[in-house]
């Protein structure tokens, strides 16, 4: 077995210094889609959070977002247009400064776009209102996607990919994971197309196979040889009846893109990094009916086959040494997200053995050290915490205001309420 310490090369010739990961988590930073001073001082402080950073997810389309945003200056990160460059540059360098590498995640947020709706914008999916589909959980209205938009998506992310070249990035991760449009096209209860976008799971898989496409032709024509390409993946969708896709599809869909297009690495998003069929998934609400619970194996070890030599992240729940020893005996590099923005030194005090000084639990002292952005405190100082941060209450003084999504206002006009 390796250890966490060991260096890893992946197929295309890029190495990374050791075995932990940054995940890509939204600081809710930006403001007009461009990276702020306050998203520029957090990446500084997270340099050595891993042998790899990966960036939170920035919007590869106009329409792609902002998602997860409550206010102008809180905003999801853009790249869907040559200006946001300059700033990405320094997003890029951040990371880099310790010698660590730099990926950036590339999405588009699909339904999930909510600051549009608040901004009076269309929001779009691959099915929508226009087809007779309703989400009873969105507050707002979302439109069918016109073959013409999905052409434009994909070339979206293609254009994306330069631009992380461009900045200095070492490498992209598509972000095909967490009920985002890629997850949206894949999920046989988002997508109820007839044409070539949907249908069958073959179907189902053309979106994805086609925004991977246009990544690796862009890195091929522009990007230096090592330059690395991951894809994101829930490894299963099962909202009680509403059922998107088992592991058994999503498999499928991982060979194919290993396969066809020599991905450097797969990246599972799991909430517990030991999950297993059945277990809920990030942002899945309703439990899984027992009989999806269909193999005493990990999610991690069932998608080993599928891999064809692509390197395997995975990620939650790990905060100290045994658990990161755990995960790593399951997968190649193991990803830790919310301790690392407690800690953004986590890894390097694991790695030279200072587990004692390891802080787990958010503190006044600690925003300090960490450079958490404003975003990111008003979002677990207050009523909103998402996915709980350990010792939240702590911060409570720094809250500027954010009462939760409960409490967002949408204007009243036909295309969004
Ligand atoms: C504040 C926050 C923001 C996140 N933003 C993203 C994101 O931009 N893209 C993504 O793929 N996952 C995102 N995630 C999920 C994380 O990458 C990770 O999978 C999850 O937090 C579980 O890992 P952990 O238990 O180590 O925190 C986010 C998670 C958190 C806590």
């Amino acid at each position: 077995m390796a250890n966490l310490s060991d260096s890893l090369t992946f197929r295309h010739g890029a190495t990374v210094a050791n075995r932990f990961v940054q995940p890509p988590m939204l600081t809710n930073s930006g403001e007009d889609g461009y990276a702020t001073q306050d998203t520029i001082n957090y990446y500084n402080a997270h340099s050595k959070s891993g042998g790899m950073v990966i960036t939170e997810y920035m919007y590869v389309t106009e329409n792609g977002g902002p998602a997860l945003t409550w206010k102008r200056g809180r905003e999801q990160l853009a790249a869907y247009d040559d200006k946001f460059v300059p700033q990405l540059k320094k997003v890029a360098q951040a990371i880099k400064h310790d010698g660590n590498k730099a990926i950036m995640q590339i999405a588009h947020t699909g339904r999930e776009a909510n600051f549009r709706a608040m901004n009076g914008k269309q929001v779009f999916a691959p099915t929508g209102l226009e087809d007779g589909l309703d989400f009873p959980f969105l507050p707002y209205k979302v439109h069918s996607l016109s073959n013409e938009q999905i052409k434009e998506i994909i070339a979206g992310f293609g254009a994306a990919t330069k631009r992380a070249i461009d900045a200095g990035f070492d490498g992209v991760e598509i972000h095909g994971a967490n009920h985002y449009l890629i997850q949206q096209f894949v999920s046989a209860y988002s997508n109820r197309r007839h044409d070539n976008w949907g249908g069958s799971i073959e179907k189902r898989m053309n979106f994805p196979l086609a925004v991977t496409k246009a990544v690796v032709d862009t890195v091929k024509q522009y990007a230096p040889d090592d330059f690395i390409v991951g894809y994101r993946i829930s490894p299963e969708e099962i909202h009680g009846k509403n059922i998107g896709y088992t592991w058994h599809e999503s498999t499928q869909l991982i060979d194919r893109l290993t396969k066809e297009f020599d991905l450097d690495y797969v990246h599972l998003s799991m909430p517990q990094f030991d999950a297993k069929p059945g277990d809920a998934m990030l942002l899945d609400t309703d439990k899984a009916d027992s009989s999806f619970k269909d193999s005493t194996k990990t999610l991690a070890e069932l998608f080993h086959p599928y891999l064809n030599g692509a390197k395997e992240i995975i990620v939650g729940g790990v905060n100290n040494r045994e658990k990161a020893e755990a995960a790593l005996s399951l997968a190649d590099l193991v990803a830790v997200g919310r301790e690392t923005i407690i800690d953004p030194l986590f890894a390097e005090k694991i790695l030279n053995g200072e587990d004692d000084q390891v802080v787990d639990e958010i503190t006044l002292d600690q925003v300090k050290k960490n450079h958490m952005t404003q975003g990111l405190i008003d979002n677990y100082s207050g009523p909103a915490a998402g996915i709980p941060l350990p010792g939240a209450a702590n911060i409570s003084s720094l809250h500027q205001g954010f009462g939760g999504w409960a409490e967002m206002k949408y204007p009243k006009n036909p295309e969004v309420k």
